[in-house]
């Protein structure tokens, strides 16, 4: 063995540090809203059990925070999706990559996304899930960013509206990073001008 010092590795992973994130929704803000959410979601469905069907990865704390708030039966179910080019002049196409594990027939589904962008998404998701027959289709999504719509999509539960930014946390990413953030922020990559963090 060498007494020698170990010389750190370096990372060919670019630094992080110049990225910055800018609180855009605190978490007490968050957690309010989403306990208002689950109370009107209960008071639009007094008596049925309900199933909520989250899309992962960015709405799982949005779901299991809304699921332990909602009164009476709740279960739920995940699925994951790929989609390539979502800009105005792309395809915007969307894959199931990971599917649920159970049937939605005849169930009340609320569909949980984290954000409602160009919509495209959650335009193909409910294709889908029209054709599964469930009882009801619902759509909760956290954030809404209607400057961004290309998809004609209405959500029925939005927990906030907020400007063409790019944002991180709650569940949100960028690059698979910060979605532990418990607050909502808007993400500033080095070097981008004007407007902070627009990454498309
Ligand atoms: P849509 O199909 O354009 O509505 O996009 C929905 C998906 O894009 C979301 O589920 C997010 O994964 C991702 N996305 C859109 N905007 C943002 C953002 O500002 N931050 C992080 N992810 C975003
Ligand atoms: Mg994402």
């Amino acid at each position: 063995m060498s007494a020698k010092k170990a010389v750190p590795k370096r990372h060919s992973r670019k630094p992080v540090s110049a990225e910055k994130v800018r609180v855009l929704i605190a978490r007490g803000r968050v957690q309010a809203r989403v306990t208002e959410i689950a109370r009107q979601i209960r008071k639009d469905f007094p008596d049925e059990p309900l199933h909520l069907v989250g899309v992962l990865k960015g709405a799982v704390f949005f779901l299991s925070d809304l699921a332990r708030r909602i009164p009476g039966e709740v279960s739920f179910d995940f699925l994951a999706v790929s989609s390539y080019g979502k800009d105005a002049n792309s395809s915007g196409q969307v894959k199931i990559t990971r599917d649920l594990d159970s049937s939605v027939e005849g169930k009340t589904v609320i569909l949980v996304e984290d954000i409602l962008d160009t919509g495209l998404t959650l335009q193909y998701l409910l294709r889908i899930f029209e054709q599964r027959k469930p009882k009801r289709l619902r759509i909760a999504v956290l954030l809404d960013k209607p400057e961004r719509r290309i998809a004609a999509v209405h959500a029925d539960y939005v927990g906030f509206t907020i400007p063409n930014e790019f944002v991180v946390g709650y569940g949100l990413d960028y690059a698979e990073r910060y979605r532990n953030l418990p607050d909502v922020g808007v993400l500033t990559l080095p070097g981008a001008k004007g407007k902070e963090g627009t990454r498309k």
